[in-house]
């Protein structure tokens, strides 16, 4: 494999751990990169002019349509509609896939949006508060103890109902307050996992939704029109040709997840909960399932996507690396007993992936995958996007480079890991 390295010089001596530490709105992009992008993001969001560096490199033309399999937030897309370049997001998660899809829609007419908030506002505001409601004990249970003080939790169940109340809901009060959960509403903390912080008695549940509500029409006044088409697909990547026309990708731009021992359903589960999209433990499972494996949390006995990767000698070194680790060190825990395995499960699933976008591709579509290096697993040092590469190429694609895209400070070692950008061609 010849792998030639470059430099992104934009975030030169970033460490993602600092960018994130502590507030939510640490995450916030600036500027202009606010509009749209702002409406909601979470802690595994990459920075919209890193889409843009990727679009301009590939050049990537108005007739083109971009693909990002692991949409998040939707930066990619949001980033392409921008530029009227015709975007398909797709994510697992439910949550990302109401942020992709409201985010880029842009048809909602503003002037309906302020009204429509500002009469929910008043129902929701007028509302017994001497019985405070809760979540149901099914719900509650999925959610970290103190995530959310009881006063706000009432206040946000009063006015989900009173936008539940109003006929063909736009999805954009919806994620506006998604984003006031997690911003202002809730005492969580992202650093960069996600923690609880200390507890708010009270929050400003209705001013911050509005405020939320007013940004997105303010941001739809700038935006409109733009009729590109841009398509949210609700699907696992592995099994993307199920969803995906032959032969229509000119480029992909995504950041999956990395094998970094953290459980991506979580950090998004206060709202995913509040929003009625994980109502129980199944619920919660169930999306875990379809979650690409990432962490020794996510790994379930009928997963078999470790199967795919039997025959890679680095990987299976790195597993075995990390289970006599385990035992050197004693430790018997179900986690670390899974660690092994959870590594050899991340890296077959994504060569389920890289197998299953083959056919949407066009000849000649170029790609760019940013991970993380990570030494979560009991301190060894798995260099994802070298490996990455190396199974991209076991499935025919070409590499076309690795850029660094910054580094990061380990939380527990204080190593510096690099964070990639794997470039590929599909030339077959
Ligand atoms: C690092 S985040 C992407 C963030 C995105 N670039 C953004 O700016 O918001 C990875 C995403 O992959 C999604 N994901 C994980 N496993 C998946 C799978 N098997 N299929 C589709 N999406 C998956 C997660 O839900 C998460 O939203």
């Amino acid at each position: 494999m010849d792998v030639q390295l470059s430099f992104f010089p934009e975030l030169e001596g970033t460490r993602l751990a600092t960018r994130h530490a502590g507030n939510p709105e640490h995450n916030r992009v600036q500027g202009a990169d606010a509009i749209v992008h702002d409406w909601y993001r979470f802690i595994l969001a990459y920075p919209p002019h890193l889409v843009r560096t990727y679009l301009e490199r590939f050049a990537v033309m108005p007739d083109h349509t971009v693909l990002d399999p692991f949409s998040g937030t939707g930066t990619t897309i949001v980033e392409c509609k921008k530029r009227s370049i015709s975007g398909i997001g797709s994510d697992a998660n439910p949550i990302a896939v109401l942020a992709s899809r409201t985010k880029s829609d842009w048809i909602a007419n503003p002037d309906s949006l302020r009204l429509r908030a500002s009469r929910i506002a008043e129902r929701a505001g007028e509302t017994d508060q001497s019985i405070l409601r809760t979540l149901t004990p099914d719900a509650e249970a999925l959610v970290s103890r103190g995530a959310i003080s009881p006063l706000p939790l009432h206040k946000t169940l009063n006015l989900l109902d009173a936008i539940r109340e109003e006929p063909n809901t736009p999805p954009h009060l919806l994620l506006a307050l998604a984003k006031a959960l997690v911003s202002s509403i809730s005492n969580l903390w992202f650093a960069p996992g996600v923690t609880v912080g200390p507890a708010k008695a009270d929050a400003p549940v209705i001013e911050s939704w509005l405020n939320n509500v007013n940004t997105i029409a303010a941001d739809l006044e700038l935006m409109q029109p733009n009729t590109v088409t841009t398509t949210v697909h609700h699907a696992d990547a592995r099994t993307l040709c199920d969803v995906l026309t032959p032969g229509s990708i000119d480029a992909v731009i995504t950041s999956p997840p990395y094998p970094n021992e953290s459980d991506y359903s979580r950090a998004t589960r206060l709202e995913s909960v509040l929003l009625g999209y994980l109502n129980n433990r199944l619920d919660a499972q169930t999306l875990k399932q379809t979650l690409l494996c990432s962490s020794s949390r996510n790994v379930y006995q009928g997963d078999t996507d470790d199967a795919w990767v039997a025959g890679n000698d680095r990987v299976q070194r790195i597993a075995s690396e990390i289970e006599q680790k385990r035992q050197d060190l004693g430790k018997t825990d179900g986690f670390s007993r899974l660690y092994a395995r959870a590594v050899k499960l991340y890296f077959g699933g994504m060569r389920r992936h890289l197998r299953s976008l083959k056919p949407a591709l066009k000849d000649g579509a170029s790609l760019a995958y940013v991970v993380g290096d990570q030494a979560s697993f009991l301190q060894v040092h798995i260099h994802t996007g070298e490996i990455l590469a190396e199974i991209a190429e076991s499935e025919g694609y070409t590499i076309a480079g690795v850029d660094l895209f910054r580094t990061r400070q380990a939380t527990k070692t204080g190593k510096q890991m690099r964070e990639e950008v794997v470039l590929l061609r599909w030339t077959p």
